[in-house]
């Protein structure tokens, strides 16, 4: 086999849209085999990841650890607080000497420049399980649940109401990989990072997505395949009295769900606050699909682990 070189995934545009597209496909296939039943503990026995938390998680850490264990690898646990990081050991250090222990590293962090810092000082492969800045993993995993509703990207369209926040730049990175159409509905005070825009722009030339940004809501679900939307406060983040007002706008409802296309599926990547960025209604009723997006993460992850692990996936991203 080709030597493996170090990847990192840190931004979705880490990947080319081909790897995104495997990687996805190979999510899909070890989904398959997981259902059937099939062994699956060969493919990263022995194989430990490193799991950094700067803050809470019910998904990405169940989904990395069930998925490690599933593959017959070991999965920690490191909490910041646990860790001599969190008595001012640098980044950097940390990075080096876990990479002497471990196979590859996890790390959810408040400020996007720590899993720079992370990998630039790593010898093993880095994935953010999140930061300030995006979702990476969500948005991917998203990408298979949304193939696996509607049988492919092209020609559908996202529309995300709610600030722009990481998982919004994951959406527009992600969703430009796969070909997708994706509408970023946002009130003025919290428009997405133009770079970000930028680059899910140019890619979206490539790939046959389009990436618009928008500010009316009604507008901006009109038509649209797939209504998507986040918490109005993220972990670490603070909103304006101003933008929290402007929200109630782009609150998910019955009204916005009828205003979409009649087999539209509501997406949100949880934790939910039921009754501020989505009704209750929308978030448990027939078109939301929000466990489906769930349970994908860990099949993406897997995927993820076995090519940035090992040999023995399809050797995307060699
Ligand atoms: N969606 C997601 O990343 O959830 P957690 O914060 O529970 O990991
Ligand atoms: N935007 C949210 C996503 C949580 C999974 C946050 O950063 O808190």
């Amino acid at each position: 086999p080709t030597a493996r070189k170090l990847f990192h995934l840190l931004v979705d545009s880490d990947l080319a849209p081909e790897q995104a597209i495997a990687l996805i496909d190979f999510a899909a296939h070890l989904k398959a085999q997981h259902r059937a039943g099939e062994p699956q503990h060969h493919l990263l026995r022995g194989k430990t990841l490193a799991m950094i938390f700067q803050k809470p998680s019910t998904r990405t850490r169940v989904a990395f650890e069930a998925g490690m264990a599933q593959l017959g690898g070991h999965a920690l646990y490191l909490s910041t607080n646990d860790l001599q990081l969190g008595r001012g050991e640098t980044i950097a250090d940390t990075a080096r000497v876990l990479s002497r222990y471990v196979d590859g590293i996890m790390a959810r962090v408040f400020r996007h420049a720590d899993v720079v810092e992370l990998a630039t000082h790593a010898s093993v492969p880095v994935i953010n399980g999140l930061s300030d800045l995006v979702h990476p993993t969500q948005a991917l995993a998203d990408m298979l649940t949304i193939k696996e509703q509607f049988g492919g990207w092209s020609g559908r369209t996202l529309a995300y109401l709610g600030c722009a926040n990481n998982m919004a730049h994951s959406l527009a990175l992600s969703g430009a990989l796969v070909g997708l159409s994706v509408r970023i509905a946002t009130p003025p005070g919290c428009r997405p990072d133009p770079v970000i825009i930028e680059r899910a722009r140019t890619i979206a030339t490539r790939t046959g997505g389009r990436i618009e940004v928008a500010t009316d809501p009604y507008e901006a679900v009109r038509g649209a395949d797939i209504i998507y939307t986040d918490v109005w406060v993220s972990m670490g983040q603070t909103v304006s009295d101003d933008v929290l007002r402007a929200l109630e706008n782009y609150r998910v409802t019955p009204e916005i769900m009828a205003a979409a296309a009649p087999h539209a599926v509501f997406m949100h990547c949880l934790p939910m606050f039921r009754g501020q960025e989505a009704t209750a209604q929308v978030a448990d009723g027939p078109q939301s699909i929000i466990f489906e997006q769930a349970e994908n993460r860990l099949h993406l992850h897997k995927a993820l682990l076995v090519e940035l692990l090992s040999d023995a996936g399809p050797g995307v991203l060699r």
